[in-house]
């Protein structure tokens, strides 16, 4: 089932999301349709929050990007419960944009190494260090379950002169690909 995606005004994208056990209901269609809905939105990456949910889940595909980086080639993963327990390296300047904040791309400070706790759709532990790009995806995914989008990181300045896109955002004047969820509708 491919979801509608929640957009910038939408107040389950400020929650901080729980994390989920073994028996939360659906786990398997729940990982089947984000992975769904992202595709479908030609997305590299999707947090629960984007789809309605507050449960502590993310989806990542960076495999488009194997021509490049084939270290990327197969990396396709669902990550339940993450926490990022050390940020570490240079922080790096890189463009960004987000299927909630459709026709925004802006520039984001991120830490280039992270290590990170999560489970595997097979409730598998994993205690893993993330480098470069995909550090970078990982950091942006995870700050949806924290209630962070990207242009919270932007200068006062920026913010200002992103008002009104954001604004036309969150009442659903964008043109979008795929389908959203309009906050104010
Ligand atoms: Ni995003």
């Amino acid at each position: 089932m491919i979801y509608p995606i929640t957009v910038f005004g939408d107040p389950v994208l400020r929650k901080v999301t729980t994390d989920i056990d073994q028996n939360y209901k659906g786990f398997e269609k729940l990982i089947e349709d984000m992975f769904d809905t992202m595709y479908n939105a030609e997305g590299i990456g999707l947090a629960a929050p984007q789809i309605g949910l507050t449960c502590r889940v993310f989806v990542v595909d960076l495999s488009p990007l194997g021509e490049e980086e084939p270290l990327l080639k197969d990396f396709i993963k669902a990550f339940i419960n993450p926490h990022i327990i050390e940020k570490s390296g240079d922080k790096v300047l890189m463009e960004e944009g987000c299927l909630s904040l459709p026709g925004l791309r802006e520039d984001v400070l991120r830490y280039d190494t992270i290590r990170m706790k999560y489970l595997d759709s097979n409730w598998q532990v994993h205690d893993e260090v993330f480098t470069g790009f995909t550090a970078r995806v990982l950091q942006h995914e995870y700050d949806h379950l924290e209630g962070v989008m990207f242009v919270d990181y932007c200068s006062p300045l920026k913010k200002r002169i992103l008002k009104g896109k954001l604004t036309d955002i969150s009442k659903g004047q964008v043109t979008t690909t795929y389908r959203i969820k309009v906050p104010r509708a």
